[in-house]
């Protein structure tokens, strides 16, 4: 069951505990711009550590490239002609929307490929008009969604933002070949922030002009069918909302082996099915319920102009599915593409000339931070504040560390312990202010799941006690015994 959501709530308690911040905010802000606060940015991190943990093996190499990159780049990409939003302006108050969303708001139907004239005519034939002033609406015209800038001093040197973090991978694809001497299959991961100026940036984190993404460009030689390691998810049942379904206006999922998949052609080839396999895996793994995850099967006109296939991981959030990580078989597009722009050979040789193909799985993680507050936040009535029932693995500290007092040597001893486990490699908080049921409310708020308490009886007998946030029970245990747990 989805949960009843109220992200009003989850939005103020984030800006009041230092989970996330609106960007600029004394300056009056900027739309599509925020910040991580000091609790944001820690669950930040413990999601990025999850991942490479699920995610990079042996044969997934890490690497973090240049944000802006010359214009050459982003030709060959396709990102120069075609990375582009059609864009309305209204004529009265000079608001701009994206043509294809005020749409499908205003009407219900999907238009997402049609052309800039049929949708200039949609919103011709259906009167539609501003939704902020009523006033008429301008033609549609096409909007690049890069931010460009220019690198040096000449103007004629114009560079981008990059728009994904994948470009940096395929134009690193052949040194990390050579420099790992790595053996097709393999991957090559980046984790970083990408830039887009959306024309109507909402929803909070959902739709921003500045956000972070992992990214995996798996490159596979497209003569070898098997993958070895499809083995360890095939039996993984995935939910799958075939585009013939959405076609008919149903809701159905079909329920599906990965390998069942495969054979039957919904999924093209291992690689990708692997990655949705493991991805369902994760997600669950953070707290997000199964019912609120599918894989949406991208129709042929949705396709970005660089896939054959396409599979977003959708999450159903307070408004409705949105994609959290896009998934995208490539093909060779990107490496021929560089290979011709550059005039620099990108085939490799293992038996044969090979230019591989590549499937990624493109993760966003704001909108994944903004599904996992959704689904771990607890209005708490029965204990007299909200929490945040967060995946242990996501909790911002490992422990939080509080002397029942200030003096008598309580101080001391929970710094002792409060040291004792930061050398251990764990995250600590340190709090002495305020009652203790304070201190609890306050960690049960971002979401931190183990409050360890020093009190008199510590000082007899270097035993203290444990607080479990979901219970809210307390046990006595040695000080030594607190990393096992
Ligand atoms: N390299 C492929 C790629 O970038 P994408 O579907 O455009 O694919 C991947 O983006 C993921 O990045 C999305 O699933 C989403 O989670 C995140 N994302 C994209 N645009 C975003 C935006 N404007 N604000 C926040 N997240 C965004």
């Amino acid at each position: 069951m989805v949960q009843k959501m109220n992200i009003e709530k989850v939005i103020a308690l984030a800006k009041r505990t230092g989970i996330i911040f609106p960007s600029f905010e004394i300056y009056g802000g900027v739309s599509g711009f925020y910040d991580y606060g000091p609790i944001g940015k820690k669950i930040k991190e413990k999601i990025i550590q999850s991942w490479k943990k699920f995610f990079l093996d042996e044969n997934i190499f890490e690497i973090e490239t240049s944000l802006i990159m010359p214009q050459i780049v982003l030709k060959a990409s396709g990102h120069v002609d075609s990375f582009v939003d059609p864009l309305t302006q209204c004529k009265k108050c000079k608001k701009f929307f994206r043509a294809d969303q005020l749409i499908e708001e205003k009407l219900g139907v999907f238009v997402e490929g049609l052309s800039i004239e049929d949708l200039s005519k949609i919103i011709k034939e259906n009167n539609l008009r501003c939704p902020e002033c009523n006033g008429e609406l301008s033609e549609v015209r096409l909007f690049n969604l890069m931010f460009k800038t220019q690198i040096g001093p000449l103007e004629k040197d114009v560079g981008y933002l990059r728009p994904e973090t994948a470009q940096g991978i395929f134009l690193n694809f052949k040194n990390v070949y050579r420099a790992m001497r790595a053996k097709l299959p393999f991957g090559v991961a980046q984790i970083g922030k990408s830039f887009r100026n959306e024309i109507s940036p909402r929803k909070w984190l959902i739709r921003l002009r500045e956000f972070s993404q992992m990214e995996i460009e798996f490159f596979f030689n497209p003569k070898e069918k098997k993958f070895e390691k499809f083995e360890e998810v095939k039996d993984i049942e995935i939910p799958i909302y075939l585009a013939k379904e959405q076609e008919k206006k149903s809701e159905k999922i079909v329920k599906i082996k990965a390998s069942e998949a495969v054979k039957k052609g919904i999924i093209l080839n291992e690689y990708l099915a692997y990655f949705l396999a493991k991805e369902f895996v994760w997600i669950k793994s953070l707290g997000i319920p199964e019912e609120a995850i599918r894989f949406r099967e991208i129709r042929k006109e949705e396709l970005p102009h660089y896939s054959k296939q396409n599979f977003d991981l959708e999450i159903k959030f307070d408004f409705g599915w949105k994609e959290v990580v896009g998934n995208a078989y490539r093909g060779d597009h990107d490496l021929k593409a560089h290979s011709k722009f550059s005039k620099k050979d990108l085939t490799i040789f293992e038996n044969e000339k090979i230019l591989p193909h590549v499937v990624e799985p493109s993760f966003g993680i704001e909108r994944l931070f903004y599904a996992i507050l959704l689904y771990s936040y607890r209005e708490g009535k029965d204990r007299g504040w909200e929490w945040l029932d967060l995946p242990e693995q996501l909790s911002p500290y490992d422990f939080a560390v509080f002397p029942l007092m200030k003096k008598d040597g309580l101080r001391e001893k929970a710094l002792e312990i409060f040291n004792f486990l930061k050398q251990k490699g764990f995250s600590v908080y340190f709090d002495d202010s305020g009652s203790i049921g304070k201190r609890y409310a306050r960690m049960d708020e971002i979401g931190v799941k183990y409050c360890i308490t020093i009190d008199y009886q510590t000082l007899e007998d270097n035993t203290v006690t444990i607080r479990d946030r979901n219970t809210r029970e307390q046990k006595r245990i040695k000080i030594e015994d607190i990393e096992k747990i």
